[in-house]
């Protein structure tokens, strides 16, 4: 559209409008005329102007920035922007949430933030969708639903519930090291540039020649890891980590983040004592140390919300050739979830909105559908005719699983609700890094305390069996500052 024929309003049909607020009807008292079509339009567009928020991570912020890679890695993957020459940069994208609250509520709440970066890459687009810890509540895919309900409202009173929160956490106890982190006041970041970000999942790395690599990776802030206590966190501007990434943008004080990969081979993924598919654990960097792949700077503010930010439609199955996702079943679970959201949130062509359209374009296969508005890709042919000359990629890097653990079987198998003492012993490990900082224990106990102290008594009895499974002491503790509170009963 030229310049100037945006200065002067008109209907979406683009017929001039003398006096946007002007109204037809009939006489200066009169009722209106169905044939303003003008305001009818304006109104009628403004009725659809909301869609579906996300049905998690509804509250968010994002910016674009590069990724560049300092430390090329050929020898693990064959990813076409991980194996170019240092200084080598790819156009990306970041947004940064909220898990639990719908859009507009706190960017402040006791939450995990969701860090979703997309890389626009010359193989497309390449997403990793991660979180800032590097574990999850779940191992066991179906318990995500359910589980994500008790963190929202009650289906009756439409009111946070204490009660719900605890009785789903002390009744999945694989959750604890999830839940250490978050009511540690790493559970309530200062905004969205002062913390970290992890693939919490464990992918592959992959080559030509059938090689391939476990891997996770982790974005660690150069602005450092800052947190909120729970008091300041419960009287924050809701809108805060929104305008501090703003602002800092604007004022060209970019943030930064060091990436780097952990990497474990089939031998190595043998002897850990957990399993590299269960995500309620993290890999120890000082056995499994990180190795430096590059830096990502966010610099540039989106210049529409919703063009860019609420329509950005991430997915975990978003991979380039050189990655592709283990058989963590939650990850896999996932590789469905999130472009079956964004066809109901977002509509069946949501890979054409510019902000999620890949640079080096898509298939002439995926024709038609709703609201299908880049040209169809013309006289394409929408099959694999002889006659145009559509070119296939013929060599791919795809791994070879024959050695893998779960290669050749197919069982029906709940591994996710088994719990061991080996599910504690992390969570322990936590429970005894937090004293080396002053105040961490103390702060963990009192925000878990003002918390637990709403729900009901026999929740609340289960709950500090959990604690006292990681450590006798921290059970007795919370016990005691819980107690000392009375039952609230409700938030
Ligand atoms: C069974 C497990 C999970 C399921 C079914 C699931 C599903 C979803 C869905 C449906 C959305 C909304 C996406 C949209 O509307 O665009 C979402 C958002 C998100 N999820 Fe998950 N999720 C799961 C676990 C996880 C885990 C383990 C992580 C991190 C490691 C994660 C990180 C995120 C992030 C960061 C977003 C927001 C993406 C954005 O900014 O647009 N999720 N998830």
């Amino acid at each position: 559209m030229s310049e100037s024929r945006k200065l002067y309003y008109t209907t979406s049909h683009g017929c001039p409008v003398m006096d946007p607020l002007a109204s037809q009807r009939i006489g200066k008292h009169g009722p209106l005329l169905l044939q303003d079509s003008a305001m009818i339009d304006l109104l009628a567009h403004f009725d659809r102007e909301r869609i579906p928020e996300r049905v998690v991570h509804a509250n968010g912020a994002g910016a674009f920035g590069e990724f560049e890679l300092t430390n090329p890695i050929p020898d693990l993957t064959d990813a076409h922007f991980l194996t170019q020459k240092p200084g080598y940069k790819v156009k990306t994208l970041l947004r940064f949430s909220t898990v639990g609250g719908e859009r507009g509520t706190s960017d402040c709440a006791r939450d995990p933030r969701g860090f979703a970066l997309r890389f626009y890459t010359e193989e497309g687009n390449c997403d990793w969708v991660m979180n800032n810890t590097p574990v999850f509540f779940i191992r066991d895919p179906s318990k995500f639903p359910v589980f994500i309900h008790t963190q929202k409202r009650n289906p009756q009173t439409n009111l946070k519930d204490a009660t719900m929160f605890w009785d789903y956490l002390s009744s999945n106890q694989e959750c604890i090291n999830q839940v250490m982190i978050l009511f540690s006041d790493r559970g309530t970041p200062d905004g969205f540039r002062k913390m970290d970000g992890w693939s919490g999942h464990t992918y592959k790395f992959t080559k030509r020649d059938g090689s391939w690599i476990y891997v996770q990776w982790v974005f660690k802030s150069r602005q450092g890891n800052h947190n909120m206590t729970n008091d300041q966190a419960a009287v924050c501007d809701p809108d805060y980590a929104t305008a501090d990434l703003f602002n800092a943008i604007e004022r060209k004080d970019y943030p930064q983040w060091d990436a780097y990969v952990q990497t474990m081979t089939q031998e190595q993924a043998d002897q850990f004592e957990h399993s590299v598919f269960d995500l309620t654990k993290f890999w120890p960097e000082d056995r499994y140390p990180p190795r430096k792949i590059g830096v990502l700077t966010l610099n540039k503010n989106p210049t529409n919300y919703f063009a860019e930010i609420e329509q950005a439609a991430f997915s975990p199955s978003h991979l380039v050739p050189g990655i592709e996702p283990s058989a963590d079943p939650v990850l896999q679970s996932r590789l469905f979830s999130y472009p079956d959201t964004h066809r109901y949130r977002l509509g069946a062509n949501y890979h054409q909105i510019p902000v999620n359209c890949p640079m080096n374009g898509y298939s002439p296969f995926h024709r038609d559908g709703a609201m299908r508005v880049d040209g169809n890709l013309g006289s394409q042919p929408n099959y694999p005719s002889t006659l145009f000359d559509i070119k296939y990629k013929t060599e791919g890097s795809a791994s070879d699983p024959s050695q893998e653990e779960w290669s050749g079987k197919a069982t029906l198998y709940q591994w996710g609700s088994e719990l061991t003492d080996l599910d504690y012993v992390q969570a322990n490990e936590l429970w005894n890094e937090f004293g080396k900082t002053p105040k961490m224990q103390e702060n963990f106990v009192y925000n878990v305390a003002v918390h637990l102290c709403n729900a009901e008594r026999s929740v609340q009895e289960k709950t500090f069996g959990m604690f006292d499974k990681v450590n006798k002491l921290l059970g007795s503790k919370i016990r005691y500052e819980t107690t000392r509170r009375g039952n609230k009963n409700s938030l």
